[in-house]
């Protein structure tokens, strides 16, 4: 496994492999490396003759306040993981290397940018897709592969790469999750133990939700709003629910009816954990 820090030694090897005619995958994480980014690199492996991974706490996606000086990182420990998860390269550059430049130019999705997470973190989507279009160019993949928990980054990177006509291919991949329910992210470590036990009624309203439209065949959204935040009231009453929202997976927009929709539903919601904010979510189709 070789690990690389230069843009422009990257982009040799991607021209490389670009004539060679294998196929490369891109992960691109922001590292302290979990079982969900594990899970998408060896998916990534199997379908893939060349696996990439990148390594970059992107400052551009925190907003002011946020945690970006708090990230947690332990570069050491991920290059170990990513061996062993068979990736052929890291690429993983420094701040000066991906923005040393003055950059006038960034990447604005709009429309889906602005509900869910859009309310909360201003801005986040622009460095979210700015610096994938950076990683994409200088890695070159044929496929590069995200994990569902971030629904709404993939539904806008989706837009991205269509839009712009990038020429690779978004694979999403299912969300790996503790045995309690609670998603696997690298901000867990925040999360005292008592929180973590808690934060399972985070997947449980989810799944309640989603009871509530295929079993109960409730088509009212703000019912089973109402119904959802109640229970994490009960099981966790110092969590702060910042929204619990059922859509469509493609605009993103919200479906209040559901007797008047027939396609794949997403169930969103972003909470605050004392100082720590988790995202999560589940889709189905009815
Ligand atoms: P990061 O949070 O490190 O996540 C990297 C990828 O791992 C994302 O596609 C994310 O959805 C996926 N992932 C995280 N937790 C997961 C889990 N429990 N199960 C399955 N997949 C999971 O997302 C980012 O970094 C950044 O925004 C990035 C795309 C790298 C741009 O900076």
């Amino acid at each position: 496994m070789k690990v690389v820090k230069e843009i422009r030694a990257f982009q040799q090897i991607s021209e490389f492999y670009k004539c060679s005619g294998k196929s490369v995958a891109l992960v691109p994480t922001m590292g302290f490396l979990h079982e969900g980014h594990i899970s998408l690199m060896q998916k990534a492996k199997a379908e893939n003759d060349i696996l990439i991974v990148s390594i970059f706490v992107n400052p551009t996606q925190f907003g002011k306040g946020e945690d970006f000086d708090k990230y947690p990182r332990d570069i050491i420990r991920d290059f170990h993981i990513c061996e062993k998860a068979g990736a052929d390269y890291i690429f993983n550059p420094e701040v000066s290397e991906m923005y040393g430049e003055k950059s006038f130019t960034k990447v604005s999705v709009s429309n889906v940018t602005e509900k869910l997470e859009g309310d909360f973190r201003p801005g986040h989507f622009d460095g979210v897709a700015t610096v994938v279009t950076k990683l994409l160019n200088i890695t070159a993949p044929r496929k590069f592969y995200l994990g569902q928990k971030d629904a709404q980054q993939n539904a806008v990177l989706k837009r991205m790469i269509r839009d712009l006509n990038i020429d690779t291919e978004l694979i999403v991949c299912e969300t790996i999750r503790e045995q309690n329910g609670l998603a696997k992210s690298s901000r867990n470590t925040f999360l005292t133990h008592e929180q973590k036990q808690k934060a399972s009624a985070l997947y449980f309203i989810l799944n309640e939700g989603k009871r509530l439209i295929l079993e109960e065949k409730i088509s009212d959204a703000d019912f089973i709003y109402d119904y959802a935040s109640e229970i994490l009231k009960e099981k966790a009453p110092e969590f702060e629910l910042q929204y619990y929202k059922i859509t469509d997976n493609y605009f993103l927009d919200e479906i209040k009816d559901l007797s008047l929709y027939n396609g794949e539903i997403l169930i969103s919601l972003a909470c605050k954990a004392g100082n720590t904010r988790l995202i999560d979510n589940i889709i189905f189709s009815k």
